[in-house]
């Protein structure tokens, strides 16, 4: 059973980590979708609401939602995976994905990082962007899926009504 985990904050889920994600399962047995709770971040959408919105949005099957909380490596022993997918967009994402990789790997040297690259329009894409557009008004449509696109709107009208 080849098992690979796609770790992440995912805050929330772009069309860039679904062109992945289904990349992935056309590699994988199965592919744990990871969603790191981390207490020291204020992300826009809690824990939660960014595991239904990925499991609303994946079509693939052989495709698992879950949460993790510590070391990637101690999650990826636990759920037994022997690869950790992450994707690469531009050359800027390469140094931290590097350094990573490697701690990762020295803290468990069976544990393999693969990188993958999303479809060219999705290169430019990223979770705090199209935060950032939704924001101030902007058109996300095609760059998120539908539903993140739905709840991005209901939180920041949620936020503006707040003021
Ligand atoms: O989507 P992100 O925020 O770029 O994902 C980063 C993530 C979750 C992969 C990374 O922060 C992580 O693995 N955190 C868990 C803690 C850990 O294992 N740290 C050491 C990694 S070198």
């Amino acid at each position: 059973m080849r098992r690979a985990i796609y770790p992440g904050s995912f805050d929330p889920i772009t069309n860039g980590h679904l062109d992945l994600i289904e990349r992935a399962a056309r590699l994988f047995d199965e592919v744990i979708v990871a969603v790191l709770i981390n207490p020291a971040k204020a992300p826009l959408f809690t824990v939660q609401e960014r595991v239904e919105m990925i499991r609303e949005a994946v079509r693939s099957s052989h495709v698992r939602v879950d949460t993790f909380e510590g070391l990637l490596v101690e999650y990826a022993r636990k759920v037994k995976a022997q690869v950790i997918i992450r994707g690469i967009r531009a050359v800027s994402d390469y140094e931290y994905e590097f350094q990573m990789a490697l701690m990762n790997r020295r803290l468990d040297p069976a544990i393999e990082t693969i990188f993958m690259m999303p479809a060219e329009p999705h290169t430019y894409l990223s979770s705090r962007l199209v935060k950032e557009v939704c924001a101030l008004g902007g058109d996300v449509t095609g760059l998120v899926p539908p539903i993140v696109e739905r709840k991005m709107r209901e939180k920041f009208s949620e936020k503006l009504r707040e003021r």
